[in-house]
């Protein structure tokens, strides 16, 4: 007897394919033809998961065995291409995000585990402080364009600030996000990055440093760290 697949894994789903040059792997990540932002990958995903690759090949054991977790990771391409460079990741999102972000995981598993990385997923939602999540010790935090409505700005600050106060390591965090041209995301970013400013050291990664082909004048790549 045949068992019929979930009908969005055959209708609604469709895969693409990245790269993970330094190790000869790629990533396959369904994305949905229709639905809300968490379900398709956005650029500024392909420029972080691009810098980690980089500065992989600069130092290979950039990722190895480090503990990360993602933020917002959408379908996953952050948190993936961390976890096939070796780390240890858990990829967060809001609840109704976890089934195809754990498809997403499933898909890349064997690959994954070849590199003696690994990935799992688990909600996280902004500023709702209770998760067990806080009281890990991450070495990395990584995010991709998460700043895009007012009401998630305080949150996302809160839960970056609960990340770095619950952990004694030195942790660090990067951050893509794709710079838009209307006057209220402007604000936005500006308001986000102001307030991220007075908490952390904040430095702005080069273009030249980033990966030749995935790079944006248009897509701004932070490292975050404590303020000593
Ligand atoms: C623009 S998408 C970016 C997704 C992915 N990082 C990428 O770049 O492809 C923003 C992500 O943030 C998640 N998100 C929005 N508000 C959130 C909240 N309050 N708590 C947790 N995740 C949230 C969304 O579900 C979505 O996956």
């Amino acid at each position: 007897m045949s068992r019929r697949k979930p009908s969005f894994l055959t209708n609604d789903l469709f895969p693409r394919e990245i790269d993970i040059e330094v190790c000869l792997k790629t990533l396959k990540i369904y994305q949905k033809i229709e639905g809300d932002v968490n379900c398709v990958v956005w650029d500024a995903s392909l420029v972080l998961a691009k810098y980690l690759e980089t500065m992989c090949h600069q130092k290979s054991d950039f990722l190895s065995g480090i503990k990360v977790l993602e933020l917002g990771a959408g379908l996953g391409v952050v948190g993936l291409a961390a976890a096939t460079l070796g780390a240890q990741v858990t990829l967060t999102d809001l609840p109704e995000a976890m089934t195809l972000l754990r498809l997403n995981i499933n898909e890349n598993k064997a690959k994954i585990s070849s590199m003696g990385g690994y990935a799992t997923a688990e909600s996280l939602v902004w500023g709702e402080g209770s998760s067990e999540i806080y009281k890990d010790e991450w070495d990395m935090i990584v995010l991709a364009d998460c700043v895009y409505y007012e009401e998630a700005i305080d949150p996302l600050i809160e839960t970056l600030q609960n990340l770095n106060s619950s952990t004694n390591k030195r942790m660090v965090i990067y951050l893509t996000q794709e710079l838009r041209d209307s006057e209220v995301q402007k604000q936005l970013w500006d308001k986000f990055y102001t307030k991220l400013t007075n908490i952390f050291n904040v430095i702005k990664i080069p273009q030249e440093e980033q990966h030749a082909n995935y790079r944006s004048e248009d897509i701004i790549l932070l490292k975050i760290s404590k303020k000593f």
